[in-house]
C-alpha cells in the first residue's frame, strides 16, 4: 500500500513512517526539516498551503495519516489561531480532499479531550469537556473529520519514543535529565495511559490494513502516573530514580490546564482488532532497546 504521512518530522510522524515503510511504500510531508530520511518526502507548509488536492492527485496514496499539528499546549495557549488552522482546519480539509478520491484516512486527536474528572476509565461513549484551546481545537477537528468523512478513523493518543529533537517525549525528558543528573518533578495526580510509538504505529497500519472506522482510544494498555511513568523509565535505563520528585500538576508553572484523570479504555480497539494492545514494559523494553542500538542518534541524523 502506499501511505501518505503529514507531520513526517514530527514524534509520531517520523516512527510511523520508519515503521510503516518496512511493509510498505512511505512518502513523507513536512516543511522543511527532513533532510536525508530514507523515504520521499515533500515540503509543505500547511499555514498557507491547502494544496492536498493536487498532492493527492499527484501522490494518488491508498491511505492517509495525519500526523501534522500544534501539539504543545502552551504554545495552544499562546497562539489560539494557529491552533484552529494546524488542529481543526487541516484535518477537516484532508478528510474531506481523502473522502473525494475514496482514500482511507487517520486523524490523530488526543486524550486530553477528557476533563479528567471521572473516576475510572473513559470510553469512546464518554461526553469529551476540552480544558483549553489545545484540546478544543483537536474536538473540534475530530468532529469536523467524522462529519466530512465517516469512514475515516480517529485515534485519541498517548505515547513516547525518540524524537527528531531528542526533547519531544516525556521518556525523552527523563532520560536526559536523568541522565545528567538533574532533578526533576513528576507528577502524581496526572494518570495516563503512555504508548511506545512504534506499538503504536503498529496498531494504526492494522487499523487501516482491518478496514476499521470511527472513534478509537488508542493507548498502553496500562494507566499509571507521571511520576511512576518516570521511575519506570529510570529502572530500565539504570538512572537515579531519586532524582524524581513527587509533585501535583497544580503547583507547577504549566499555564495550560492539565486534566488529572486520562485512564481510557483499549476495550473496542481490542475487540475491534480481535488481540489484546501490547503492554506497557513491552513498549519500554523497545524504547530501551532502540537507544542501546543508536536509533535516537539515527532518527537525529535526518534533519536538517
Ligand atoms: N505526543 C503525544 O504523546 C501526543 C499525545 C496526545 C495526542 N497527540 C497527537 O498526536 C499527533 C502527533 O503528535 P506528535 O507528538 O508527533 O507532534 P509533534 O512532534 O509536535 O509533530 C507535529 C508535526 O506537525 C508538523 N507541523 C507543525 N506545524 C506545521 C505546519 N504549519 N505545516 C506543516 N507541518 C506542520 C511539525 O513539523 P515541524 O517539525 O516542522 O514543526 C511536525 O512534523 C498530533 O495530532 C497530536 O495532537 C500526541
Amino acid at each position: 500500500m502506499k501511505l501518505l504521512i503529514t507531520g513526517a518530522s514530527g514524534l509520531l510522524g517520523i516512527n510511523l513512517a520508519m515503521e510503516a515503510m518496512r511493509e510498505h511504500e512511505v512518502i513523507g510531508v513536512d516543511r522543511g526539516k527532513l533532510k536525508s530520511a530514507p523515504f520521499p518526502v515533500s515540503k509543505a507548509n500547511f499555514f498557507h498551503s491547502h494544496a492536498f488536492d493536487s498532492a493527492l492527485d499527484a501522490t494518488q496514496p491508498d491511505w492517509v495519516i495525519n500526523c501534522a499539528a500544534l501539539a504543545n499546549l502552551e504554545e495552544c495557549e499562546k497562539h489560539p489561531d494557529q491552533a484552529k488552522i494546524l488542529n481543526t482546519n487541516l484535518p477537516a480539509e484532508l478528510a474531506t480532499a481523502c473522502a473525494k478520491r475514496n482514500i482511507k484516512f487517520i486523524h490523530l486527536s488526543t486524550d486530553a479531550v477528557f476533563d479528567g474528572t471521572k473516576e475510572g476509565e473513559y470510553t469512546e461513549g464518554d461526553t469529551p469537556n476540552p480544558q483549553g484551546v489545545y484540546s478544543q481545537t483537536k474536538l473540534d477537528g475530530e468532529n469536523a473529520v467524522l462529519s466530512t468523512n465517516p469512514n475515516a478513523i480517529i485515534a485519541r493518543v498517548n505515547f513516547f519514543g525518540w524524537s527528531l529533537s531528542g526533547r519531544r517525549s516525556l521518556g525523552e525528558f527523563f532520560v536526559n535529565n536523568l541522565s545528567e543528573g538533574k532533578n526533576v518533578n513528576g507528577f502524581t495526580d496526572v494518570i495516563f495511559c503512555p504508548m511506545w510509538v512504534n506499538h503504536l504505529s503498529r496498531t494504526l497500519i492494522e487499523m487501516l490494513e482491518k478496514n476499521l472506522h470511527g472513534l478509537y482510544h488508542v493507548v498502553g494498555a496500562q494507566a499509571m502516573s507521571k511520576y511512576q511513568f518516570g521511575v519506570e523509565v529510570a529502572r530500565m535505563f539504570g538512572l537515579r530514580e531519586s532524582l524524581i520528585s513527587p509533585q501535583s500538576v497544580e503547583r507547577s508553572a504549566l499555564t495550560a490546564r492539565r486534566s488529572h484523570n486520562l485512564w481510557l479504555s483499549i476495550h473496542k480497539l481490542s475487540t475491534d482488532l480481535g488481540h489484546a494492545i501490547p503492554d506497557f514494559s513491552t513498549g519500554l523494553d523497545g524504547f530501551y532497546t532502540q537507544f542501546q542500538q543508536g536509533y535516537p542518534q539515527k532518527i537525529r541524523g535526518y534533519q536538517q
